[in-house]
């Protein structure tokens, strides 16, 4: 059984074709190069994007995985949350195509997607717990089987990766921040600057970064950007003590049998390793790999093909979207 995903909720056009659980396909084009002048997501140029690339980057992961349009049976695609008019793009496309096929389509949660990706590869025991730190995201997930996710603690302003792109723009790093961060924290001391950890006395599953990028930013405006690897080792550090505080949190509050890591920060070397150390030994941790932590078709096919799966009803070939409010 052949499954399609298509993922246009951001800036990135992602076509993934699977198998049940091999990799037929996965072609992801970023849009890096278009946003990076302006310091972040333009939507109206993230959904030009996606409408002028969909139908050749679809084409291509047919010819990729040698199949014909027609083995194609099941298609799923991101309709929540993420650009209103990116979300469209893909939907739309997702509708055409389900229609003409005479295939069931579903629609598919972004979040839910990004943790979703780890059932490829791996018999997950549940319930599980899941972790998404996204460019847009940073919630906490109770995942009672492969299709039952109920969030249990979301950020309350920015998301750790918007906080990571924040930071390397104004240290004068290329966009997106986060990877170029990583890389200039290998180079320097992670204890040379104290900047507070978010939340100090909450007990919620709930994140907050905001304060911590207005400590970083006060700092480099007081001491100006003369050793950029120790502010990116020190902010690096803060994330990792605040996401391994959060996960202690979690630890108690639920009883799981694993836990499901996913989203574009996740491929922080620095950051999995600070936060394996901080789940329980017995409990499974799971991680995408590095191309699947980042926005891809592939999360989105693997949660549609689960919930085809488990007998859920498709949904109606309809455009319906759910943008971020
Ligand atoms: O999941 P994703 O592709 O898009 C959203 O759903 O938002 O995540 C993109 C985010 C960006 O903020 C980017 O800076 C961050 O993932 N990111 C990283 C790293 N690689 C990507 N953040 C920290 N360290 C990295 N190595
Ligand atoms: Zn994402």
């Amino acid at each position: 059984m052949i499954i399609l995903g298509i993922e246009t909720s951001c800036d990135e056009t992602g076509i993934g074709l699977i198998r049940e659980n091999e990799i037929l396909a996965n072609i992801v084009a970023s849009q890096e190069d278009i946003h990076s002048i302006y310091g972040g997501v333009v939507p109206e140029l993230a959904s030009r994007a996606h409408l002028s690339r969909i139908d050749n980057l679809f084409k291509l992961s047919l010819e990729r995985s040698k199949i014909d349009l027609k083995d194609i049976e099941i298609i799923g695609v991101t309709n929540r949350p993420g650009l209103k008019g990116s979300l469209l793009i893909g939907v739309s496309f997702a509708c055409g195509l389900a229609y003409k096929l005479k295939k069931p389509i579903y629609f598919i949660d972004h979040l839910q997607a990004h943790l979703a990706v780890n059932f490829l590869k791996a018999e997950v025991e549940f319930p599980a717990l899941g972790l998404v730190i996204s460019g847009g995201h940073t919630s906490f997930f109770y995942i009672k089987n492969h299709i039952s996710f109920k969030e249990i603690g979301r950020t309350l302003d920015d998301a750790c990766g918007e906080t990571f792109d924040k930071i390397g723009r104004i240290l004068g790093l290329p966009f997106p921040g986060g990877p170029y961060i990583e890389k200039e924290a290998e180079m320097g001391n992670e204890n040379s600057i104290k900047f507070p950890i978010p939340m100090p006395s909450s007990e919620s599953l709930d994140f907050s970064f905001s304060g911590l990028k207005t400590s970083v930013i006060y700092y480099i405006k007081k001491y100006g950007k003369k050793n950029i690897p120790d502010i990116c080792a020190s902010f690096q550090k803060t994330i990792a003590d605040f996401i391994s505080k959060k996960i202690k949190i979690a630890f108690k509050k639920y009883k799981v049998k694993s836990f499901l890591l996913g989203g574009g920060v996740s491929q922080n070397k620095y950051l999995q390793r600070r936060i394996i150390e901080n789940v329980p030994e017995n409990i499974k941790v799971l991680i995408p790999e590095k191309n699947l932590c980042l926005d891809n078709g592939i999360m989105v096919a693997c949660l549609s093909y689960f919930l085809y799966k488990f007998g859920v009803e498709s949904d109606k070939k309809r455009i319906k979207v759910f943008p971020t409010k």
